[in-house]
């Protein structure tokens, strides 16, 4: 076998190129998948988890800080500290891991080589001939903890802020892969979309090297490693620490795995960069650059041609080529990187932006690689046209067309289903943005799968990819902060070579909310070392972080494009309700960071941080338009529910209301993210006992909460809506005070009860929802009227139900592809004898399948539930559930839900290929 490349980049010039032109016959795009093959290798892994940590191996990549974990609960916006020192350990494996992210360390000095040696080798579980037929067997993406019961109580192992489920832990997995004859003069290699986390991989017993931060997608060469011919066997040794983040984690091999076999000459590893510098309906200019690998011993003579295809609305390539960029001949030395760079013309463009005013469209660059006449690599780019500007006056301009930045924040699980992405789950979610009227995502606070940006590339979202959740200074004794210092760079050039080509992304956030706000110069110097990282890799987009403490006078926000501030600028702990609270206390501070910084776009990162249990409603209810939650105000420490009512918020939050009078009093603010969009796992502000959030707009389960329709109101203008709140089934508020509020994208709104006009009210100024505030309760039917500029607009009612009766099931599909990945989602509601849901029924629910499928999870959107996510019996959560199905055969399958007294519900579904 070759040796492995040299990581030495030389970009070239076109007078370095041979100047001798050559024909390059014309193949079909997919002629010829000899030249690089990229597969799956996702199934059929055998899993192991030590089931006490005392029990576990000593193969560790690095010693960790001695901590006490005190439980305690910490507020989200609490000082990061400084990191404690960590001991020497000659037993750790660092040294053999550091290697692997070579090609992200631009300082050919600072790169690290292999140790000599080959630690772990002796272990059982590394090698070939260990018998691991009596471990699990599971497909990848897979989150060891999801369908493990959760872990009560204030003791509990693992507590409310990630999750309460057992992410941490260390467990190894083992797959047997043949590697034919034919692959003898092949570079192969692992192509990792991500590992929670400080993953070690060993092939065929040797310690090939390894990644630590979980979010981060890599790959690794196994070359070396490999005898064609025979079966390769890979171990993957996975550590997830306790108190090692501020949410749900996950743990495992929880992202996708590929196997790629390239020739020796091929599109390095992400090899291809995209942009469009000039942009306009007529004419486009792509600009390209493609960097080449040559593994082999000897220098490497070729040709690239790179083609441009129309993708239409579902990826699918359309047509012929409608421009070309055909390269010189380029010599490659022996093990080297070489980056040719060229740029062609489109006329007409079909633009890449955010609907509903914009079309996502996008095209694919296909290059080719030749040896004299002969295909040797075929790269697929795919990319959009689009210009951004960011005016700090204007906001964010997309093709010269202002976008008001409609976003949401979102974590990266999946609720029921837990860290393992699966695209079914991941669209859902951001169909259900779509219908919010939201454009934009924030990642916070981590790279996502990458699927998850092909989706918000083909949707048209705006997104902000962000890296880390803390740099040096910690949130968490054991989160990343562990590796600050020796992977930063890696990790951010990784981020952004990965990532860069997507027309959704807008701008990079090399962290949020880190402690470095607090160090003033210090600080300041580690964020202008992260941007000269990203700058390099992409000098097209601004780089942020997100400020909830730096303030306009400090280093800190000097160092970046686009000021991105959390909570600061409708100001934090200072209006009438929060002033008393402790923590960070701060004035609403658009103005001040608007006159600091005249050239630079605002965005709210981060705002509201509101509260809420959906179907939930505590009385009575505050008469301020934002109240922080407690006992007294919408919140109740003994159900650990949080009023509806969408008024009450995190300590250092504010309602929604609150939120938007702010920002529509400042203007010159591009938009704003919400935290958050869905709900998610861990972190369940403010009560530490339950499970998961209570900030999403939409639960957990993907039940809209009544914010869900606030927002929708602002965010949708067009759309005619009314959404009336509580629910009006109240038996012990006969005669008594029982608000009723109204959000609705109209002006106006007169609302009735029983037929009885409780009056016409109409926004006023900075007012985004009409409250009648002293209804009387009395059953029967509530209906509002609403109207905009004097015409009908839309209308609601809510009735007072019967008692529950039967249970009725609603597929959000009708079928499924039968190939064990895709869901299908179903609704489960409990409705009286008029088919209307019953809003507070909480009745036991059984989930039976007959047929070729499976029940995936359950769930019910409740933050408080400790039912195991696998359970075949659950709750329903005021009047709702869902179950989450897939198969892998074809056929069809029934779904029957019962309850004691209630008449069962079924339907049938369809898996099919
Ligand atoms: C912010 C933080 C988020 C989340 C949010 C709500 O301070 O950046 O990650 O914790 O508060 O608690």
């Amino acid at each position: 076998m070759k040796n492995v490349f040299l990581n030495n980049y030389i970009f070239i010039s076109a007078l370095l190129l041979l100047m001798y032109s050559c024909k390059i016959p014309s193949v079909n795009i997919d002629d010829d998948i000899s030249a690089r093959q990229s597969t799956s290798i996702d199934s059929g892994w055998k899993f192991y988890k030590y089931e006490k940590l005392q029990d576990a191996d000593s193969l560790i990549y690095d010693t960790r800080p001695d901590y006490v974990d005190t439980k305690q609960v910490v507020p989200a916006d609490a000082k990061p500290t400084e990191a404690v020192l960590k001991k020497n350990n000659s037993n750790a494996l660092k040294p053999w891991i550091m290697p692997t992210g070579n090609d992200f360390i631009s300082n050919p000095k600072k790169r690290f080589k292999r140790p000599k040696g080959n630690p772990g080798n002796d272990f059982a579980f590394v090698q070939k001939d260990f018998k691991d037929s009596a471990w699990t067997t599971v497909s990848l993406p897979h989150d060891w903890a999801i369908s493990e019961p959760f872990l009560e109580g204030w003791d509990a192992n693992v507590g409310g802020g990630m999750g309460r489920l057992p992410s941490p832990g260390i467990a190894w997995y083992r797959k047997k892969i043949f590697i034919p004859k034919s692959d003898q003069d092949k570079s192969i290699f692992l192509d990792i979309d991500g590992i929670m986390s400080y993953a070690m991989v060993w092939v065929n017993g040797n310690l090939a090297g390894g990644w630590p931060y979980g979010y981060t997608s890599w790959r690794l060469d196994i070359t070396p490693y490999i005898s064609p011919g025979e079966y390769m066997q890979l171990a993957i040794r996975v550590d997830n620490p306790p108190n090692s983040s501020r949410w749900y984690p996950g743990g495992g091999i929880y992202r996708s795995i590929k196997l790629t076999k390239t020739n020796s000459v091929h599109v390095a590893h992400w090899g291809t960069f995209i942009n469009t510098p000039e942009v306009s309906t007529k004419n486009a200019k792509i600009s390209f650059e493609l960097t080449l690998q040559n593994d082999l011993k000897e220098k490497a003579r070729v040709k690239v041609k790179t083609q441009i295809f129309e993708l239409d609305a579902r990826g699918n390539m359309q047509g012929t080529s409608l421009a070309e960029m055909v390269s010189d001949q380029l010599i490659l030395p022996a093990g080297s990187k070489m980056t040719w760079k060229d740029t062609t013309h489109l006329t007409n463009p079909k633009l890449w932006g955010p609907p509903p005013a914009q079309v996502p469209n996008r095209y694919m660059a296909v290059s080719k690689v030749y040896s004299d006449e002969t295909i040797i690599d075929i790269y697929k780019t795919p990319f959009g046209i689009r210009s951004l500007n960011f005016d700090p006056e204007h906001g964010l301009l997309v093709n010269d067309k202002k976008v008001y930045l409609k976003g949401v924040n979102q974590h990266h699980d999946l609720g029921a289903l837990g860290a393992a992405f699966n695209l079914s789950a991941a669209k859902r979610q951001l169909e259900v943005l779509k219908e919010l009227g939201a454009n934009a995502i924030r990642m916070a606070h981590n790279p996502p799968d990458p699927k998850l940006l092909e989706l918000t590339d083909e949707m048209g979202f705006l997104v902000i990819d962000e890296l880390y959740d803390s740099w040096e200074r910690k949130k968490n004794p054991l989160d990343f902060h562990l590796i600050f210092s020796d992977w930063s760079e890696q990790d951010i050039r990784a981020m952004v070579r990965r990532d860069r080509n997507h027309p959704s992304i807008i701008m990079w956030s090399t962290g949020n909310e880190v402690g470095e706000q607090y160090t003033g110069e210090d600080g300041a110097a580690i964020a202008k070392r992260l941007r000269k990282y990203v700058l390099d890799e992409d000098p097209t987009r601004p780089i942020t972080a997100s400020m909830n403490y730096a303030k306009p006078n400090m280093p800190l926000p000097k160092t970046m494009e686009v000021l991105s501030l959390n909570y600061q600028g409708e100001g934090i702990r200072n209006s009438p309700g929060y002033s008393h609270l402790p923590g960070i206390n701060t004035p609403p501070l658009y103005p001040d960071f608007h006159k600091a910084f005249p050239d630079k776009m605002i965005i709210s990162s981060e705002n509201a941080a509101a509260l809420s249990t959906r179907g939930t409603y505590i009385f009575p209810v505050t008469k301020e338009i934002s109240a922080p939650v407690s006992d007294t105000t919408g919140g109740d420490s003994r159900s650990n529910y949080v009023s509806s009512y969408e008024l009450y918020t995190a300590p250092f939050g504010s309602s929604a209301d609150k939120v938007f009078e702010s920002l529509d009093k400042h203007p010159y603010v591009a938009g704003s993210f919400v935290w958050s969009g869905w709900d998610y796992l861990g972190e369940p502000t403010p009560y530490y006992l339950a499970r998961s959030s209570y900030f999403g707009l939409i639960d957990l389960a993907g039940f809209k909460k009544d914010r869900f329709y606030l927002y929708q109101s602002r965010w949708r203008p067009n759309l005619p809506m009314a959404h009336i709140l509580p629910h009006w089934n109240w038996k012990d508020r006969l005669g008594k005070i029982t608000p009723v509020h109204v959000f609705t994208s109209g002006d106006e709104a007169e609302l009735f009860l029983n037929g009885k006009s409780l009056g016409k009210k109409s926004k006023k100024d900075f007012q985004y929802r009409l409250r009648w505030d002293d209804v009387l309760y009395t059953p029967g039917e509530l209906k509002v009227v609403t109207y905009k500029n004097g015409q009908f607009w839309a209308e609601n009612i809510v009735e007072t139900t019967g008692e529950p009766y039967k249970l009725e099931l609603i597929p959000e599909q009708k079928s499924i592809k039968a190939d064990g990945k895709q869901l299908a989602f179903v609704q489960v509601k409990i409705v009286d004898s008029n088919g209307r849901t019953v809003p507070n029924a909480n009745n036991l629910l059984h989930f039976k399948l007959n047929g070729s499928a499976q029940i995936v999870a359950t769930d019910n959107g409740d933050p408080t539930d400790m039912t195991s996510f696998v359970s075949h019996s659950r709750n329903a959560f005021n009047g709702s559930a869902l179950v989450i199905l897939k198969s892998r055969n074809e056929g069809n399958f029934k779904l029957t839900v019962s309850s004691q007294g209630l008449q069962e519900g079924s339907m049938l579904l369809v898996a099919k290929n």
